[in-house]
């Protein structure tokens, strides 16, 4: 008789702009497949909201630094997402989502010592997820296939034309200046967004959110079944 084998872990990364179409494929593949689903804008958001709480400025680096390292993560399961507690506390979406936010988490995902604060607690939401029973994480944001999990099964890059994603936010109802956050996203110094090599990169301007899912289910179910 052979030993059982353990069954798969898979990591998937999924980087792109604001409304390039993460947020809702990643949803859905979390569910399709049994993944946590992990979105990283939200705890830079949530980081962002403690800091202007606490009303440390961007401009202040002693202030930011130790302000990041005071931070104590922990987190809560929020169906299959997971939510980031900071000191205990869950941030409520109306305050991570707020304008204020918008308006300032670009600033502080640019600090290095911000990133650097989020960098294990990330990672070590794959243990989260095993401990969960989960089959593996989808994890969504900026640098998750070129710094968080390079080495992740599937990694993807979506983007989309910016008249479009324009669109998209509008329609959700958000007052957010997604190109000039992409500008800031793409341009700081540590981690930028950009697509990593060897990440599969989606054009998702003319697809509908169900094609976006379809065509990165495609191989992440083919992974599955060949393991
Ligand atoms: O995905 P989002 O729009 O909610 O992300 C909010 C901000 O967080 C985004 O403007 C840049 C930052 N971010 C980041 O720098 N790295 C990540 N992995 C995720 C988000």
């Amino acid at each position: 008789m052979t030993a059982p084998t353990a069954s798969p872990f898979i990591i998937v990364a999924i980087d792109g702009g604001a409304a390039s179409g993460k947020s809702t494929s990643s949803k859905v593949l979390a569910e399709r497949f049994h993944l946590l689903h992990v979105d990283t804008g939200s705890f830079y958001r949530g980081v962002t909201a403690e800091f202007l709480r606490l009303g440390v400025s961007t401009k202040d680096h002693t202030a930011v630094t130790a302000a990041a390292h005071a931070l104590r993560f922990g987190t809560k399961l929020h169906d299959r997402s997971a939510a980031m507690e900071i000191g205990g506390r869950v941030i409520p979406d109306t305050e991570i989502r707020s304008r204020i936010v918008n308006e300032n988490v670009s600033h502080f995902a640019a600090i290095p010592e911000v990133r650097t604060a989020l960098l294990a607690y990330q990672r070590g939401l794959a243990d989260f997820a095993r401990e969960q029973n989960f089959r593996g994480v989808v994890m969504e944001g900026r640098d998750i296939g070129s710094v968080i999990f390079p080495g992740a099964d599937f990694r993807f890059f979506l983007h989309a034309d910016p008249l479009e994603r324009a669109r998209r936010r509008e329609k959700e109802g958000h007052h957010d200046s997604i190109t000039e956050r992409d500008r800031i996203d793409s341009t700081r110094k540590t981690a930028p967004l950009s697509c990593p090599a060897g990440a599969l990169s989606i054009d998702t301007t003319h697809l509908t959110p169900a094609q976006v899912v379809e065509t990165l289910a495609a191989p992440i179910a083919a992974g599955f079944a060949a393991r």
